[in-house]
């Protein structure tokens, strides 16, 4: 029988990144969200920064309209952000503590210095009907500090898991077990995501059954060159199956 377990949240920014490099609209990013839910996807994820360098905040109101899976919007709360949220309301909101120049998301919050303001933004967000997840690492402090401010869920920054995989699969995912444990001893919902990928995914699935959502992008985006877009969905949701 088919697992499923864990939802297969697909983040669409590289698509953006494509688009955005000939100023067009070509890849069309509310038609390649449409085509990953047909593909079987359970969410489409997007994380808009300040910059707009790939999902803009345009794509953001314009995908809440079409959105029917779970829509998953990442970024740092700040003003604006908290605004468009507001406004579009997408299913769940995950903060992510990144300042304006960084690539890509590199550290989990400090919800203890953080408390205060990310307790009212949760609160804010949850008045407005919205859950919310918190980027977070594995420190068990900063899920306990989680907790705290009332967030529904964590996201596990799992860059140090992808790195240390292809040393020590064992090892690499023992403090992910440890801290999903912990969290969901809690009351936490636990989500993961950053540099999950077909090799790395289906142990990371299995070892955690506290496990509900991954978001994934870049290995993912970038499989669909080799495979297509239809197949890699679907390698994916195998992998989640099979765990
Ligand atoms: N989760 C968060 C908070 C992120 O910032 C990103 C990257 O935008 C992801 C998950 C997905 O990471 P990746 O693109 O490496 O799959």
């Amino acid at each position: 029988m088919k697992n499923n377990r864990v939802s297969l949240s697909v983040n669409i920014n590289k698509i953006a990144t494509i688009r955005n490099a000939r100023g067009g609209n070509v890849p069309d990013v509310l038609l390649a969200a449409q085509r990953i839910e047909s593909f079987g996807a359970q969410g489409i994820t997007v994380h808009p920064r300040p910059d707009e360098r790939h999902i803009t905040y345009s794509d953001v109101y314009n995908l809440s309209k079409i959105v029917t899976t779970e829509f998953n919007v990442e970024g740092y709360p700040s003003p604006d952000f908290l605004k468009m949220v507001e406004d579009v309301k997408p299913h769940q909101v995950t903060l992510v503590p990144d300042p304006p120049g960084v690539l890509t998301s590199n550290a989990g919050w400090d919800t203890l210095t953080h408390a205060s303001f990310l307790k009212d933004v949760i609160a804010q967000l949850k008045a407005g009907g919205m859950r919310t997840s918190v980027f977070v690492d594995t420190d068990l402090k900063m899920i306990d500090g989680a907790v705290e401010i009332g967030a529904d869920r964590i996201e596990l920054y799992t860059e140090s898991y992808a790195v240390n995989f292809h040393n020590d699969k064992a090892a690499a995912v023992q403090p992910f077990s440890l801290a999903a444990a912990h969290g969901a001893g809690l009351g936490l919902k636990i989500n993961a995501g950053h540099d999950l990928d077909l090799a790395n995914l289906k142990f990371f699935a299995a070892s955690i059954p506290e496990l509900v959502e991954v978001s994934i992008g870049h290995a993912l985006i970038s499989d669909a060159l080799y495979y297509g877009l239809e197949n890699t969905v679907q390698m994916y949701l195998r992998q989640l199956h099979e765990a």
